[in-house]
């Protein structure tokens, strides 16, 4: 009787440390965002992009669309922690939207500030480098 439950908690164990470490290739879809954002950040990041208004409209739009397929993914994934900085991700691109209608520069810069600021901490807990490109864990 002892044996069995210490084979039944053993495996357990086992199994859920498994789900823990468990890497995911991620789908074309995630990626697609992934790639978005980064050239987002990227091409706002370049001298005089804060005060292309209209570049920077289509930027905030494009942001959202990859934030929200982010923010979908961590939902159902049930990550709260990443979940957060998914949807901190989608406010600031909004925010960009608003005041790129504003013609604040400063404000694009700040926003892009926010935006870049969620890409990090995320990348450090759930990126992982394959050999090609890189899995969700
Ligand atoms: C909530 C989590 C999260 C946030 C926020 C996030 N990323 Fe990612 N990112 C990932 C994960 C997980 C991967 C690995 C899967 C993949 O490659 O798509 C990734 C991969 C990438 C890749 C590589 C895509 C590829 O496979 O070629 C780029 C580029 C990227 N992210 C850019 C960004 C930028 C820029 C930001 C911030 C503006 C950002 N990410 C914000 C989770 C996140």
């Amino acid at each position: 009787m002892r044996r069995v439950s210490f084979i039944v908690m053993f495996s357990f164990v086992l199994s859920f440390g498994y789900a823990l470490r468990a890497a995911e290739a991620p789908s074309p879809e995630y990626v697609k965002a992934m790639k978005t954002l980064g050239a987002v950040v990227g091409g706002l990041s370049k001298p005089g992009a804060s005060e292309d208004f209209e570049a920077v409209k289509k930027a905030s739009a494009e942001a959202k669309a990859a934030f929200a397929v982010t923010e979908n993914f961590w939902k159902a994934k049930g990550d709260a922690e990443a979940l957060k900085l998914a949807e901190a991700g989608s406010k600031y691109s909004a925010d960009l939207g608003v005041v790129a209608n504003l013609t604040s520069s400063e404000g694009v810069e700040a926003a892009v500030k926010d935006i870049a600021s969620t890409c990090k901490p995320c990348h450090d807990g759930h990126r992982e480098k394959a050999a090609e490109g890189f899995v969700i864990k």
